[in-house]
């Protein structure tokens, strides 16, 4: 069967990447990339492309009418720390977005959905070290609160209508190639920009602040991995936790120091993604990914700091 393959939120940190790496893998014009912004060059010339508003059902409706796709992934949404500026547009988006597609999935008969879901979905009440699938779950961020609610309709779409639903939680994501998009985990990328730039860096989060993160590489495979497993495979329909690296500040300082020996961190004060960050998990039990589809990171802090180097001086 050849795949159709619709990408919601295609010029995104995740969206880039994965529709590039989608398209070496079923064709370029078997990818078809969508958003509401303009794409860069890349995306917009090595196969198809169309303005999508996730909230606007007709829009959405001709676009499965016209492709028939046999996967979807929604990725249009806002991230932690701008969702706390706009918190009714955020659960809008995060909410109706999702809702929209999950209806349409099961309408156009589409194989497989794809959906992120993030370790914001955890609360100050969630055990912070390797922090488990299933425990208290109490976002306090309007993020956290729709990702949560979306892992639970997903599960529901899933038990109630077999629609072939696929999700993990992401740590903070670590890339180059396209800009973060407004969470608590961008100083993890901000700093290596600032590093090369100006040789400091002035961090929002506290020494001592540590988060799970992932190099993109290992997110857009692992994501890869998922969606290809055998569906039997898959007992988790809400989402998967996933674990690649946990660091602190000053540990990502120490390491990026291995190639910049001069660079210094400083931090700011009362940032609000402090907060947001401290109600979060230090780190991420990921044994049902690692046990259900063999998922198994690739890149260790110092093998990311050196491909952000590498790839930034570029
Ligand atoms: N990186 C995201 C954020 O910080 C976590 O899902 O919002």
């Amino acid at each position: 069967m050849i795949e159709k393959i619709v990408v919601l939120g295609s010029n995104g940190q995740i969206g880039t990447e994965l529709v590039t790496a989608l398209r070496r893998v079923y064709g370029e014009s078997n990818v078809i990339a969508c958003d509401i912004r303009r794409p860069d060059y890349d995306i917009k010339n090595s196969g198809p492309f169309e303005f999508v508003n996730v909230l606007e059902k007709d829009t959405l409706n001709s676009i499965f009418q016209k492709y028939q796709p046999t996967q979807v992934y929604l990725l249009a949404a806002l991230l932690s720390a701008t969702g706390e500026q706009n918190p009714k547009l955020a659960w809008d988006l995060n909410m109706n977005g999702l809702l929209n597609i999950l209806d349409l999935a099961i309408t156009y008969k589409t194989a497989k959905v794809y959906w992120p879901s993030s370790i914001a979905v955890f609360g100050p009440n969630s055990p912070k070290d390797n922090t488990p699938q299933f425990c208290v779950m109490d976002p306090n961020t309007v993020y956290g609160i729709s990702k949560l609610a979306g892992e639970r309709w997903c599960e529901y779409y899933q038990q109630k209508y077999n629609l072939d639903v696929r999700s993990i939680r992401y740590p903070g994501l670590i890339s180059w190639k396209a800009a973060p998009g407004g969470g608590t985990t961008d100083y993890a990328i901000h700093i290596f920009h600032d590093a090369l730039k100006k040789g400091t860096y002035a961090s929002f989060l506290n020494a001592g602040t540590e988060l799970p993160m992932m190099y993109m590489d290992d997110a857009i495979r692992g994501t890869i991995e998922l969606m290809d497993a055998e569906a039997s495979k898959i007992t988790i329909r809400s989402s998967y936790n996933f674990a690649g690296v946990s660091f602190t500040p000053e540990i990502l300082a120490a390491e990026i120091r291995k190639h910049i020996p001069e660079f210094t961190l400083t931090y700011t004060e009362n940032d609000p993604r402090q907060n947001i960050a401290d109600s979060w998990p230090r780190s991420i039990d990921d044994s049902f990914a690692v046990k259900e589809w063999e998922w198994k990171p690739e890149f260790d802090l110092s093998k990311l700091t050196l491909d952000m180097i590498e790839n930034l001086k570029k």
